[in-house]
């Protein structure tokens, strides 16, 4: 493996080893130096051209405990203002020695073509409406970390799937890991082609809900819509959000999820984002592990 750029890419084995090795790495944050020697010499490039709060800042933090150089380059404040094109500004960074580029772009396919132009490796950290694969890798991390296992889980995707690149990723990577994915949105939310994706799908959450071990919400991307996709905030959040009522008839054991970052009130109420079932911080937390464990397996692994 020498880029990580969709977790359509990963074998069943490769995807365990990844898990399997941040589980390892996550003891380093518990130590009162929480630093290993592995990456020392090597240069990792943050290349952002969207915002990002977790993203960015859990790759630098990744990267800074296994002792790699760490250059922090968004697209704001560079010569990208000046019309420096992608393939310029990432020639650019390998002439400075990148041996490996974490990007996030606005383009579905900027990770993939910038792997043909760079010879380091390249992690894509969201491109488009494509692919999330890190995001994804922390959550199948997360939900083994809580439940024990991801095969034969039954996984609820709700929400804003036609511009999620994180239910994409998601959805391929837990069926490849043996669980049971169903995608809950409005028709309008859904892309056309998702009849060919490896998962059911349905219009109903309150009939999912019961049926679901693990609901993953996602928040509404609207800045990436050019029309007007549902009738109001209140009747999105009545037909597809989660409040405590909702939380009230999932299994027990369920828990809920969101990758960030949630708008309280909208797709996720502040009783469930707080409430001890919701995992949301957990999953920040855990993807400086898995962040960690990719770079290791990427740069410096065996
Ligand atoms: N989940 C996620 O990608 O969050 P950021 O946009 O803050 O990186």
């Amino acid at each position: 493996m020498r880029h990580l750029l969709s977790t359509g890419d990963l074998t069943r084995d490769e995807a365990v080893l990844i898990l399997d090795t941040a589980a390892e790495l996550a003891q380093v944050g518990d130590r009162s130096v929480k630093k290993l020697p592995t990456l020392r010499g090597r240069t990792v490039v943050n290349l952002f051209y969207e915002d990002s709060t977790r993203t960015r800042t859990s790759f630098e933090i990744a990267a800074k405990r296994l002792s790699a150089d760490v250059v922090n380059f968004s697209a704001k404040g560079s010569s990208v203002s000046k019309g420096e094109s992608l393939k310029d500004t990432a020639l650019t960074l390998q002439a400075m020695g990148a041996d490996g580029v974490v990007i996030r772009h606005s383009a579905s396919g900027a990770a993939h073509r910038l792997a043909n132009w760079v010879d380091g490796s390249v992690l894509n950290a969201g491109d488009g409406t494509h692919e999330h694969p890190t995001q994804a890798l922390l959550d199948a991390y997360t939900v083994r970390a809580r439940l024990g296992r991801l095969e034969g889980l039954r996984v609820a995707i709700v929400g804003d799937i036609l511009h999620s690149r994180v239910a994409r990723s998601n959805v391929l990577l837990l069926t490849t890991l043996g669980a049971h994915v169903t995608l809950v949105a409005p028709p309008t939310l859904l892309p056309v082609s998702v009849h060919t994706w490896p998962c059911e799908v349905s219009y109903d959450l309150d009939d999912v809900l019961p049926k679901s071990d693990v609901v993953m919400m996602l928040r509404v991307q609207a800045e990436r819509m050019h029309a007007s996709f549902f009738p109001s905030v209140r009747e999105y959040s009545r037909g597809y959000g989660i409040d405590g009522a909702r939380l009230a008839r999932m299994p027990e054991d369920a828990i809920v999820m969101h990758p960030g970052p949630m708008v309280r009130g909208m797709e996720i109420s502040a009783e469930v984002a707080d409430s001890p079932r919701c995992t949301v911080v957990e999953q920040v937390a855990n993807g400086v592990s898995l962040r960690m464990a990719v770079l290791y397996l990427l740069l410096g692994g065996s």
